[in-house]
């Protein structure tokens, strides 16, 4: 059985129930958060929360954060899973009136699904190279999400696992997940900005990446020098560290093969999946 917990109750997800008038629906007017829970703690807890609040602040809705996360564990034990994929929901809530702008009267919808979740070590993978076709706040974690399902779907037609998104020929992310490229012993990725979403996995690659050698510059990749790096991979809290040897456009990244900076990094990556402060 599936469980999830609507506004504070907990319920088998086929007992819940949403009105088609709420704004998550109507207008993906509302925020999420991803989290994976690992040997029953939930990997960098806090900084999903501080994300939480942030995507809340920028859309300007009130809910507590602190209440969230405690109905966070009390689905998490009521499900008993150790290793968890744990999805948040806000949204503005229901309203009688289709009106675009926000009603005075309103309670937000807090909605949380939990599913069983492997940690496995990916494999080396292709990607497809395409133009960011999103709204240009992507550093808010915004439920709106069609263009990265547009551009996810266009990979996975294509035989590939993600789209690599570039916009004025500048690398941003990819439709699920933050771009890192490996060059000798540098790793560079992206400036944080508003193009694209602080990712909690990029967070932790750029703290653990001195720790196997690794120098991290954050700054801006041209999309045109992804094929003569020595190594890419991708990040999430789901995808973990998920290496790119194959793009389309673009050819083989590299020689097509893991470099060991990689190998020791997505070593360290998942040791530290399992070390619980
Ligand atoms: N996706 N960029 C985008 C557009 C994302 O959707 C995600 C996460 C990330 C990586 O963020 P994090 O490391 O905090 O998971 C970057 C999640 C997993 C999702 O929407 O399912």
């Amino acid at each position: 059985m599936t469980w999830c917990c609507l506004n504070g109750e907990i319920m088998p997800i086929e007992q819940a129930a949403i009105s088609p008038m709420d704004r998550g629906f109507l207008f993906g007017d509302g925020v999420y958060e991803v989290m994976v829970q690992i040997d029953g703690h939930i990997r960098a807890n806090s900084l999903h929360e501080a994300r939480l609040q942030s995507s809340l602040d920028a859309i300007g809705l009130s809910v507590s954060v602190a209440d969230v996360f405690a109905d966070v564990v009390r689905l998490t034990k009521k499900t008993g899973l150790l290793n968890a994929k744990i999805y948040v929901q806000v949204t503005r809530g229901a309203s009688p009136v289709r009106d675009h702008g926000f009603p005075s009267q309103i309670s937000p919808t807090v909605f949380l699904t939990i599913t069983e979740f492997e940690a496995i070590t990916k494999k080396p993978v292709k990607a497809i190279v395409c133009p960011d076709i999103r709204w240009r706040c992507n550093s808010i974690k915004s439920v709106s999400l069609l263009g990265n399902v547009l551009l996810l779907q266009e990979a996975r037609e294509s035989g590939a696992q993600e789209a690599i998104l570039y916009r004025d020929d500048l690398v941003t992310e990819a439709s699920t997940s933050n771009v890192f490229l490996i060059r000798g012993q540098s790793l560079t990725t992206p400036p944080l900005s508003d193009l694209i979403l602080p990712g909690i996995t990029r967070h932790l690659v750029i703290e653990m990446a001195p720790t196997v050698g690794l120098d991290v510059v954050e700054e801006a990749i041209r999309v045109d020098s992804l094929p003569g790096a020595d190594g890419l991979f991708v990040s999430s809290s789901t995808r973990g560290l998920m290496p790119i040897v194959e793009l389309d456009p673009g050819g083989l990244v590299g020689n097509g093969q893991l470099t060991e900076a990689f190998v020791a990094l997505q070593a360290a990556y998942d040791e530290r999946l399992h070390y619980h402060e």
